[in-house]
């Protein structure tokens, strides 16, 4: 019994582990710049998901600095932020279904 307690403890970890929550991911690293559909310091995640695809939303996170000019901003305020693939993959995502809210 308690070896199958385990490994149902065990499938259930890794099982959260690479679904990873982008709304959580939002959370930690956003939200203090970027509201889901209000604009706050950035632009808001609806209207970013009206324009951008998901290669260019991944593409700004990875590296604002060399975006922002192409994406239309003048000023590059948007700290680089160090996510890895799972998490830039579940933000992107996240942006993106913000769209038409
Ligand atoms: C320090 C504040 C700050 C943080 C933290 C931040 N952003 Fe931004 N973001 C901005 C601002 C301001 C802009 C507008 C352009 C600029 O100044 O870089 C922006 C622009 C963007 C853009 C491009 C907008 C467009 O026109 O398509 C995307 C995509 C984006 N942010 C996503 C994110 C995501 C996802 C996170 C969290 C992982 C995040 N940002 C964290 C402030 C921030």
């Amino acid at each position: 019994m308690k070896k199958i307690a385990i490994i149902l403890l065990l499938i259930t970890c890794t099982s959260q582990a690479q679904k990873l929550d982008g709304k959580k991911v939002f959370e930690t690293y956003c939200w203090g710049c970027h509201h889901q559909t209000a604009v706050a310091f950035g632009p808001p995640f609806s209207e970013i998901a009206s324009k951008r695809t998901k290669a260019e939303i991944m593409a700004y996170i990875i590296s604002p600095k060399s975006m922002y000019k192409k994406f239309g901003y003048k000023r590059s305020v948007m700290t680089q932020l160090d996510l890895n693939d799972d998490e830039l993959d579940a933000i992107s995502d996240y942006v993106l279904k913000q769209k038409g809210k």
